[in-house]
């Protein structure tokens, strides 16, 4: 019987997880559809508590659910715990367990891209929203040492208290650049009708890796720099295809592949 899984998000339509999951389905021959479901804020709940009635092996989720499907969730696994925030759900008996693979998406996009961030030891976090959650989360687990840098000081240092970091405004970064091996943008700054991210990187060391999670467009003025600059860039389609690998690994039992085909076709709807 074909299976069905999806992505709840509201709206949801600009989701291109059905292209990464199609990909998928024709690669390895999985009898599955993938679903764009719109669930408004105030149905969330009933959406979870009907979750087998609608006959789904499991889910992810966008925004804006993130942090209140948590509260939905009968087993959080130690990430999800950690982040109060969750994108991918699955059964096991009678249960919804439930994790957030953007922090894992986020190192593979990393790994694959500029495996040298691995000799690093510092990195700096530009943000404090909810995507700065599970990437600051997985650098920690990591091993990094991370420093937050934001607009809103509350946020920054609130942020840094949950997961163990420093909390820092902007006027911080001349200050941080100099020591960081890693600079990640985690904010919306620099994507597509949204102001620059302008940072000065002359202070960063030459062995410094930058990488941002925006992908609209593919190359930021902020990877535009720090290739002028001859660093080592990593786009944010990375993080984008290898999150969804730990939903298809889920509920179908193979660990996808990533590879420049499935990037191509993605790319081709941006
Ligand atoms: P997401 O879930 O995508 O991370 P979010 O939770 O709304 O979205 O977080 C957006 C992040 O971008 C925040 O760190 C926000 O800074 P504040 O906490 O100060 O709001 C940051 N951000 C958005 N617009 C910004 C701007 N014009 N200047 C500086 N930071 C900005």
């Amino acid at each position: 019987m074909s299976q069905r899984v999806g992505v709840i998000g509201w709206p949801v339509k600009h989701s291109r997880s059905p292209v990464i999951f199609g990909h998928w389905f024709d690669r390895y021959g999985i009898d599955a559809r993938y679903d764009l479901i719109p669930v408004e804020p105030e149905t969330l709940s009933e959406f979870f508590a009907t979750f087998r009635a609608q006959g789904l092996t499991g889910c992810n989720i966008t925004v804006p659910h993130k942090v209140e499907a948590a509260k939905c969730i009968d087993v959080l696994d130690p990430i999800g715990q950690r982040c109060g925030a969750i994108n991918t759900v699955w059964i096991e008996g009678e249960m919804l367990h439930a994790t957030s693979s953007d922090g894992l998406g986020f190192l593979a996009g990393l790994d694959q891209g500029a495996p040298t961030w691995r000799g690093g030891r510092r990195a700096t976090v530009i943000g404090a929203g909810g995507a700065a959650v599970s990437v600051c989360d997985a650098l920690i687990t990591a091993g990094m040492t991370v420093s937050i840098v934001n607009r809103s000081p509350e946020r920054a240092q609130a942020l840094a208290d949950q997961l163990g970091a420093d909390a820092n405004g902007f006027e911080a970064l001349p200050h941080l650049l100099p020591a960081t091996d890693l600079l990640v943008n985690t904010t919306s700054l620099g994507m597509q009708g949204q102001p620059p991210l302008t940072v000065d990187l002359t202070p960063l060391p030459a062995t410094a890796v930058v990488t941002d999670i925006v992908y609209t467009p593919l190359i930021t003025d902020l990877l535009a720099a720090a290739q002028q600059r001859g660093l080592a860039t990593v786009d944010g389609l990375g993080m984008l295809l290898h999150q969804a690998t730990v939903g298809f690994e889920r509920w179908f039992g193979i660990a996808p592949e990533v590879n420049s085909a499935l990037r191509d076709k993605v790319l081709a709807t941006l």
